[in-house]
């Protein structure tokens, strides 16, 4: 969908942005639900990929209501003639990975498609924005910062994590950003592109 450039600043609706959210697993998946809430709230359609990992985390019943959508899980669950990972990246104005755990930026960097959400992405030509969540150590490893530093280099965007109170019980980097300057980055970046 293509949109006339705009000041992101003022632009507070996504009416009619076709979202596919990816949620990997992570803790901080129980935010999902209300990211999807808010993004249904500004009028964006919102297509949810649940990692097998990230199930263990939230539910896709709890998608699914939130979203008004089916939640989409496993690569070769569709039972019609449609190629799910390549109806989903077309249909996309936005993929949107949040949260994004250390695995799946490895495996986004190594351009790899051995799960629905991963698939989705390498067949996209759409903007895909990247939210890590993650323990403060392997957020600063070296190849975590190889792996986002690849993905960067293939386009994809990244709302950084933030500091704070972790999952792990200490206060350090690896916080799943604000959801609402998650919803701002996805914002600025379906009205610049
Ligand atoms: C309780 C628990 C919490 C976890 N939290 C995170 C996390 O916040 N970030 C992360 O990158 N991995 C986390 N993991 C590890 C991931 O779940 C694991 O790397 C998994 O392979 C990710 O799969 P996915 O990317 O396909 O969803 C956690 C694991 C457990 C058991």
């Amino acid at each position: 969908m293509k949109r006339k450039k705009s000041n992101p600043d003022s632009v507070s609706d996504l009416r009619n942005v076709r979202v596919v959210l990816g949620i990997c697993g992570s803790i901080a998946a129980y935010k999902s639900p209300e990211l999807v809430r808010l993004l249904v709230g500004r009028g964006a359609e919102v297509s949810c990929i649940l990692t097998a990992n990230g199930a263990r985390f939230v539910t896709p019943l709890t998608l699914q209501t939130l979203s008004r959508a089916k939640v989409y899980e496993g690569m070769f669950d569709s039972w019609d003639w449609d190629i799910e990972h390549i109806s989903l990246a077309q249909k996309a104005d936005i993929i949107v990975v949040a949260p994004a755990s250390a695995d799946m930026i490895a495996r986004l960097a190594a351009g790899r498609a051995d799960d629905l959400l991963s698939c989705v992405i390498l067949a996209a030509r759409k903007p895909v924005l990247i939210c890590p969540a993650m323990n403060e150590n392997m957020w600063l490893h070296p190849a975590t910062k190889e792996n986002v530093r690849r993905c960067v280099s293939y386009g994809y965007r990244f709302t950084q994590p933030q500091e704070g109170e972790l999952a792990c019980g200490v206060n350090g980097a690896g916080r799943l950003a604000e959801l609402e300057s998650i919803v701002a980055d996805i914002n600025t970046t379906v009205h610049s592109t």
